[in-house]
C-alpha cells in the first residue's frame, strides 16, 4: 500500500484506490506522459535517444517527490550517458536527462516532512527529459519560483564551486586559465576565480563569447578562431599559469598542460572535444606528461561531481545565496539564437544538444517544457 500526501487537499491517500490524482491547481495529473528515452547506446543522441509519448507517470515512493518539470538542462555529458558510458552495465532502455526545475505534484510522506505540494524545486536526478520526474527528496533544493537561473547551479554551478574550492587553492594574484569559460560551468568558474581575486584568462570560439566573459570580469578572453591560445600564454604569461580549470581535453588540454607554472595544477573536468568519438575520449600527449610535470612539480587532478556529494548541499546553498544577493550571474541559453528557434518542448531537446555541439551556447543550455493544457481533467 501506498501513501502520498494529496496535491489538492493535502492529505495522505492510499494509491491503490486512487485512479488519477489532482495537483495543487485542482488539474488531474495524467496517467501518461512524455518522456525521452535511451533505446539504442550512442554518443549520437538522435541515434541513441526516442521520445515517447504513453509512459506512465511514475508514483513517488515514501522519500520521493513528484516533480513536473518545467525547465531542463542540457549537459555536455548526456552523450556520455546516452553512449552507457556512466554504467557500462546498464541495459535500455533507459531514462535520460541529468537535472530540472519545476513544482512538486505529489510527495510521499516523509519527503511531506520537509517539501509540500506546490513548491517550486531544482533537482539533480536522472530521468529529467519528461514531464514529470520522481525524485528523492534528499536531490531537490527548495527555490523561491520556477525560473530557469536555478538550473545553471544544480550540476554546472557546482562544479565549479566545489572542484574550484577542493582542488584549485586558489587565492589573490593567481592565474586561472579556464576553458570553455563562456559555457554552462566554465561561466561560473570565472566568476569565482574573480571572486578570489585571480588573475582570470578564458578561452572560447567568438567574439560575442569574449564579450560575454568580459562582462563576467574575465581579465583576458581569448577567441581561440581569432588568436592561437598557445601562443598568448607564452606571451603574455611566461611565468605560466598556477590552475587550469580544464573541460576541453585534446589539442587544448596539451596547451594548458604547457603553459603550466611551477607547482601549477589542471583540474580535469571533463573532454568534451572527444564526446563525440567511438571511444569518448581525444587524445592527448601523454608520452610527455610524466616529465612535463616533474620538471615543473605540476599536478594534475581529475573532478567528478558525483564523488562529492556529502559537499552538494553547502554549496548549493552558497551558490543561490550568491545569485540571490546578486553577486553571480547566471547566464541561460534557451536558444533564442537557434537557427530553428528557443528550445521548448521535449523534442527540441535533439536541437539543444546539437545547439552544443555546434558550440554555439553562451552560459547554460536549457529548454522550458510548457505546461499542457491536456493535463487537465
Ligand atoms: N566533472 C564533472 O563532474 C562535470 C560536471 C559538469 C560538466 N562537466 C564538464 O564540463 C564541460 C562543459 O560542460 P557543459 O555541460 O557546461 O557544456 P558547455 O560548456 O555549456 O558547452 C560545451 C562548450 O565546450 C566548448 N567546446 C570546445 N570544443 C568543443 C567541441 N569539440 N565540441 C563541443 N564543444 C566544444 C564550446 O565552447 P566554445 O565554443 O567557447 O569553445 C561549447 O559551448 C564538459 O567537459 C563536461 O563534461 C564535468
Amino acid at each position: 500500500m501506498m501513501r502520498l500526501a494529496l496535491a489538492g487537499a493535502r492529505a495522505i491517500v492510499d494509491m491503490s484506490y486512487a485512479r488519477h490524482f489532482l495537483d495543487f491547481q485542482g488539474s488531474a495529473i495524467p496517467r501518461a506522459m512524455q518522456k525521452l528515452v535511451v533505446t539504442r547506446l550512442s554518443p549520437n543522441f538522435r541515434e541513441a535517444v526516442t521520445l515517447r509519448r504513453d509512459c506512465p507517470v511514475p508514483l513517488p515512493g515514501d522519500g520521493d517527490l513528484l516533480v513536473r518539470n518545467r525547465f531542463v538542462g542540457i549537459n555536455a555529458s548526456d552523450i556520455n550517458y546516452s553512449a552507457g558510458r556512466y554504467d557500462t552495465s546498464v541495459k535500455i532502455p533507459f531514462d535520460v536527462g541529468f537535472e530540472g526545475v519545476g513544482e512538486v505534484v505529489a510527495l510521499g510522506l516523509s519527503a511531506s516532512a520537509k517539501f509540500t505540494v506546490g513548491q517550486a524545486v531544482a533537482y539533480m536526478a536522472p530521468g529529467s527529459f519528461a514531464e514529470y520526474t520522481v525524485v528523492p527528496a534528499r536531490m531537490a533544493t527548495p527555490v523561491t519560483s520556477v525560473k530557469p537561473e536555478y538550473l545553471t547551479l544544480l550540476v554546472s554551478g557546482t562544479t565549479a564551486y566545489i572542484s574550484l574550492k577542493e582542488l584549485g587553492g586558489l587565492s589573490e594574484g593567481k592565474k586561472v586559465l579556464v576553458t570553455a569559460a563562456a559555457g554552462g560551468t566554465g561561466q561560473f568558474a570565472v566568476q569565482l576565480a574573480k571572486k578570489a581575486k585571480c588573475h582570470v584568462i578564458g578561452t572560447c570560439s567568438s567574439d560575442e563569447k569574449s564579450a560575454f566573459l568580459k562582462s563576467l570580469g574575465c581579465d583576458r578572453p581569448i577567441n581561440y578562431n581569432a588568436e592561437q591560445v598557445g601562443a598568448i600564454l607564452q606571451q603574455e604569461y611566461p611565468q605560466g599559469v598556477d590552475v587550469v580549470y580544464e573541460s576541453v581535453g585534446g589539442a587544448m588540454f596539451d596547451v594548458a598542460v604547457k603553459a603550466l607554472a611551477t607547482k601549477g595544477r589542471v583540474i580535469v573536468i571533463g573532454f568534451v572535444s572527444g564526446y563525440q568519438t567511438p571511444t569518448g575520449l581525444s587524445p592527448v600527449n601523454a608520452g610527455t606528461l610524466p616529465a612535463t610535470l616533474l620538471r615543473k612539480s605540476a599536478s594534475i587532478q581529475g573532478f567528478f561531481l558525483n564523488h562529492y556529494l556529502p559537499k552538494y548541499g553547502a554549496a548549493m546553498d552558497h551558490l543561490l545565496k550568491m545569485y540571490a544577493s546578486g553577486e553571480l550571474v547566471c547566464e541561460v541559453d534557451l536558444g533564442h539564437l537557434s537557427a530553428e528557434g528557443r528550445f521548448t518542448g521535449l523534442e527540441s531537446v535533439f536541437r539543444a544538444v546539437d545547439y552544443m555541439y555546434m558550440r554555439k551556447n553562451t552560459g547554460k543550455i536549457v529548454v522550458e517544457l510548457p505546461h499542457s493544457g491536456n493535463s487537465k481533467l
